[in-house]
């Protein structure tokens, strides 16, 4: 491989990781409801994390994939393998959480399910929020992660539906988060960049 490198050059995907060796972060949007409030909070996650310089973070959302409920079809559709690929090419995550029914949205758990090796050995972070920061969605999603050996950092922003949002609709956060967001975000690049040394 060597040899034809020194004659033909490095490959684009060669070329790309040398010139560009920056992590990639998804911010994974876990509610996919008309008039959801999660589009505002990943914003809000992204303009921090973009400011950091120290890796390439874009939003993902659950709802951009069509995806079918699990079981449901022949699993040839589009939308099952654009999502593999995409948690794919990412080495972390933040997951913005909403707690409906003290747990996790159907729409997460149903995008959890539909991969496995994409998300092994990678770290994430949680974002919450509900009536008490949605902690107790947040609490269920560590347990699944576990399961696909997703490594979720401990410092984790709760974001209350009456004081973080006007009317329960309005993304107006606290200052006070932004120390949360710092230590959360040092912390899934700290585990990202460690985790992708053993894939
Ligand atoms: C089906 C459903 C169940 C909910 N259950 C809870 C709950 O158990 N605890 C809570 O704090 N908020 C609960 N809520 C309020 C949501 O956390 C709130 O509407 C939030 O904005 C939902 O996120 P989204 O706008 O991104 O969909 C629930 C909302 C829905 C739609």
């Amino acid at each position: 491989m060597g040899f034809l490198n020194k004659l033909f050059g490095n490959s684009p995907k060669e070329e790309e990781t040398m010139t560009n060796p920056k992590l990639k972060i998804g911010i994974i949007l876990g509610s996919t409801r008309q008039g959801r409030v999660s589009p505002q909070v990943g914003e809000w996650v992204k303009g921090i994390a973009d400011q950091r310089g120290d890796a390439d973070y874009e939003i993902v959302d659950i709802a951009d994939f069509n995806l079918p409920f699990l079981g449901t079809t022949d699993g040839t559709e589009p939308g099952i393998a654009a999502w593999n690929q995409k948690l794919a090419s990412l080495d972390g995550f933040v997951f913005v959480v909403q707690e409906y029914n003290h747990s996790i949205t159907g729409a997460l758990k149903n995008a959890l399910d539909f991969a496995r090796e994409a998300w092994n050995d990678k770290a994430a972070g949680i974002v919450s929020y509900g009536s008490t920061g949605g902690a107790r969605a947040a609490e269920h999603l560590r347990g699944i992660l576990g399961e696909l050996k997703v490594a979720d950092v401990r410092t984790h922003p709760t974001l209350s539906l009456f004081t973080d949002f006007e009317n329960g609709s309005v993304f107006k956060p606290a200052d006070l988060h932004q120390t949360n967001m710092k230590a959360m975000l040092d912390e899934v690049i700290a585990w990202s960049g460690a985790l992708k040394t053993i894939r």
